[in-house]
């Protein structure tokens, strides 16, 4: 019997406006290979060129990436060197030009040496036009760090008395965060074996479904990508509610169209 492909299953009226990614598990990958663990970042910077026409094709419209996390700098010197130097030799773009992406970054940029952060402002000015989706990288980024920021410009404000404490919500805080043109994701997909979040979009992510894969990244396929839809698809998100709520307002829902 052939088994039907989860891209035949994926129902493209309720796929996810945004996924988050933890692409994790390069190194693995290439170590299990024989290859370097720099190889592993090579064969994962393909596997994410290689997605963006597959998340266009669905409709995501919000794909975010984590490419390198504040820990990240404590790697040894020459991942982080290889890391720097992937980045500027392998930021793609015309492939985001070609998918009509656009490209936009999270983190702490300027911790990044200059000629990356050149070659990253190239891509924001020459892709800013481009409407079909946005790709976000995270790099140099973590949640706390991101937090941190947020508290301080919250803080200044304050102080400049224009803004009262018993005014500040969770706008406040969306607004004052690094990520605030990001609505927050449905879907969290993280590769690579691993069950953890690793300091990624904690708040962004306070009710997104979670879905892990044994899958090393740069193994990361269409058909992964629409198996991890497919089991969104398949779970009740709830928000607090009960389940009879839930089936409740969707009736409402269908009977409104
Ligand atoms: C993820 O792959 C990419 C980065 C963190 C830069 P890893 O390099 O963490 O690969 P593993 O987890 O060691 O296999
Ligand atoms: C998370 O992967 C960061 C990225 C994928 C960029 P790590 O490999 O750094 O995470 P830990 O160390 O296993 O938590
Ligand atoms: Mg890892």
């Amino acid at each position: 019997m052939i088994e039907t492909m989860y891209k035949e299953k994926v129902d493209l009226t309720r796929v996810p406006q945004h996924i988050a990614v933890i692409m994790d598990g390069n190194g693995r990958w290439a170590k299990e290979r024989g290859m370097k663990r720099q190889e592993g970042h090579v064969a994962g910077t393909q596997a994410l060129n290689d997605i963006l026409k597959p998340v266009r094709d669905l409709g995501i419209k919000y794909l975010t990436v984590y490419a390198f996390s504040t820990e990240n700098w404590n790697r040894p010197e020459e991942e982080v060197n290889a890391l720097m130097a992937l980045l500027y030799e392998k930021l793609d773009v015309n492939k985001f030009m070609e998918n009509d992406v656009r490209f936009r970054v999270i983190g702490d940029i300027g911790r990044l040496p200059k000629i990356v952060q050149d070659v990253v402002n190239n891509c924001l000015e020459q892709t800013s036009n481009n409407t079909s989706g946005t790709l976000t990288v995270a790099l140099s980024y973590s949640s706390k760090w991101e937090l941190v920021e947020a508290t301080k410009k919250i803080a200044r404000r304050v102080q400049e008395g224009k803004l009262n404490v018993e005014d500040i919500n969770d706008k406040t805080i969306n607004e004052s965060l690094n990520a605030s043109f990001l609505p927050d994701p449905e879907l969290l997909i993280r590769t690579g074996g691993e069950f953890r979040l690793s300091n990624y979009l904690l708040w962004q992510c306070a009710y997104s479904e979670l879905y892990f894969t044994d899958t090393y990244w740069p193994d990361f396929d269409e058909e992964e990508l629409c198996k991890a839809i497919w089991f969104y698809q398949q779970r009740e998100r709830r928000f607090g509610k009960t389940s009879e709520q839930v089936i409740e307002s969707t009736k409402e829902q269908q009977v409104n169209k």
